[in-house]
């Protein structure tokens, strides 16, 4: 474990483009808008944004279906507003890292347009393809058939629009050769880490990998599949000819594949997800069970259990588990929290965690999840949760000077009561709490990626939670309650452990409402109000 690693023990920003800042009112944000609220970024106290791909695009799954890896979607701006959004982030203490969109590319890709061509060339068998009589049962993604002009049909595992690369699908030998040491695949995995140094050379920090375990699939086969885990290492091997590079997947995965992968980092996607969404009423399945963080109060032992677990074996390999808020492909949290104070109840475990969290763009606001709001650019149910960044009470929330009509998503209705500058007013907002707990974070080691955590009270079926994170110089005592239903919880102290050893009191430094310091002895007495959170000091 090499703890003085950057990214091992970083808060980092997911900004969503299109939504964040537009600067020259098309209605649409960019990068001079994300340079123009770079100051903002630094006042929260993150350490690092990560962009959703911002590549020349068609969006048709807005802007995962890449048409050219070196280069800025016009929408964006161009190179030149990339290098300065660099340079200004950088002067301020800001790392920056880019979405690696590798399994796919658009079917505009001026390499997909050669490969579907009948007379074989260099990008023949870049993609994936067969013979349109005996598509092969790959078991997950589709065959479109009978639309290039070679007699074969092309498999994507996304949209339509977004055919996959070959990186070797063994279920698909080829008289012209499909294995991963083929030199035509060698090409195109060439071709991908010039991609890669293109943008260290341009001087990002590090990039988040798209749908890392899709590359190669083998019917029958689960899990991360070796020629993935090889290419993946391939790429590990160039970023780690520049210093300090983040590498970062995105994937449904356990920490066994980041280390096969070589990832200093993973998402911890579907338990996020079963922690912090419904399952969108667009699609039909079982009614989810009660969630931890709403009124309802549920059970959390399951959610610890599983993140512990993998933590613990991540930073044995000298990578992380990456708790975040939310993201551009789920609804956001505060449709299962419903309350502000539930929200910052969130905020208090993820800030407090053992982890690198990621912070979605207008989760410190609290914005809500837009049900039903018309879907664009392939965005479907992820639609609500993509909608423009909400910065003051004036027209378009600050986000855009365009008639309303013309923006890229409407603005949130809420937004002359739910904004930036409301909140940087209000001591007790979702703002300025995400902001004390970031400092807490940043000034006590113990409460970042590397402290002990103990839990103090965990059982299944409560709706409480409190834990302890000590060890590197400092304590604290974290109590959550976010349930409607307020309780009272004695703790029993053996008189063994370390984070308690001297201490006198309890003494709250960030908490949901005002609570009064404790004195600790034997037995410690912790009221909970309802929708609540309090961080000690244990002191
Ligand atoms: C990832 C992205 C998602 C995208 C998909 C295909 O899951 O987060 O937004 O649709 O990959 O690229
Ligand atoms: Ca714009």
């Amino acid at each position: 474990m090499n703890s003085s690693k950057w990214y091992l023990n970083s808060v980092f920003y997911q900004i969503y483009p299109q939504s964040f800042q537009d600067s020259n009112g098309d209605g649409i944000g960019d990068l001079e808008g994300i340079i123009y609220r770079l100051d903002y970024l630094k006042s929260l106290g993150i350490d690092a944004i990560w962009l959703n791909p911002i590549y020349p695009s068609p969006f048709k799954d807005a802007g995962y279906d890449v048409a050219d890896y070196k280069n800025i979607a016009p929408r964006y701006g161009d190179l030149n507003t990339f290098d300065r959004l660099i340079k200004e982030a950088h002067k301020r203490g800001i790392k920056v890292l880019m979405d690696l969109v590798f399994n796919h590319t658009s079917n505009e890709h001026p390499w997909f347009k050669q490969s579907q061509k009948m007379e074989r060339n260099r990008y023949s068998k870049w993609y994936v393809w067969c013979s349109p009589f005996e598509p092969i049962n790959l078991g997950t993604g589709s065959w479109a058939m009978w639309v290039s002009e070679r007699y074969e049909s092309y498999y994507h595992q996304f949209t339509f629009y977004q055919p996959d690369l070959n990186f070797g699908f063994p279920n698909l030998a080829r008289e012209d050769g499909n294995s991963y040491d083929d030199p035509d695949l060698k090409a195109l995995r060439e071709e991908l880490k010039g991609v890669v140094r293109f943008w260290l050379d341009r001087g990002v920090d590090g990039f988040r990998a798209d749908a890392m375990e899709a590359l190669v699939i083998e019917a029958g086969k689960k899990g991360i599949h070796g020629n993935t885990a090889r290419f993946w290492s391939e790429i590990r091997q160039v970023i780690d000819s520049y210093k300090d590079k983040a590498f970062i997947a995105e994937g449904f995965h356990h920490t066994e594949d980041i280390a096969r992968c070589k990832f200093n980092g993973c998402f911890f996607i579907p338990q996020t997800w079963r922690l912090l969404a419904p399952d969108p009423p667009q699609r039909k399945r079982e009614p989810s069970p009660v969630k931890f963080f709403s009124p309802q109060g549920g059970d959390l032992t399951w959610f610890v259990e599983e993140y512990l677990k993998e933590y613990k074996e991540a930073i044995e390999q000298d990578a992380i588990i990456n708790m975040i808020s939310g993201s551009h492909d789920m609804p956001r949290m505060s449709w299962i929290c419903q309350k502000d104070e539930i929200i910052k109840a969130y905020f208090a475990m993820l800030l407090t965690y053992p982890t690198a969290p990621f912070i979605y763009y207008g989760d410190e606001i609290g914005m809500q999840y837009w049900v039903n709001l018309p879907s664009r650019e392939g965005a479907s149910f992820r639609t609500g949760s993509r909608t423009p960044m909400q910065w003051n009470g004036k027209k378009n929330a600050g986000f855009s000077s365009a008639e309303s009509s013309r923006l890229y998503f409407p603005v949130n209705k809420d937004y002359p009561v739910r904004n930036v500058e409301i909140q940087e007013s209000s001591p007790t907002s979702i703002l300025n709490t995400v902001k004390g707990l970031i400092k807490l974070r940043k000034e006590n080691p113990s409460s970042g990626a590397f402290g002990n955590i103990r839990h103090l009270h965990l059982k299944k079926g409560d709706k409480s939670y409190i834990y302890s994170r000590y060890g590197q110089g400092d304590a604290f005592l974290i109590a959550l309650n976010p349930s409607d239903t307020s309780r009272k919880i004695r703790l029993k102290l053996t008189g063994e452990e370390e984070e308690f050893k001297g201490a006198k009191y309890l003494v709250p430094e960030i908490s949901s409402q005002k609570v009064p310091k404790i004195a600790v002895e034997k037995e410690i007495s912790l009221w909970l109000p309802s929708n609540f959170f309090a961080v000690y000091r244990i002191s």
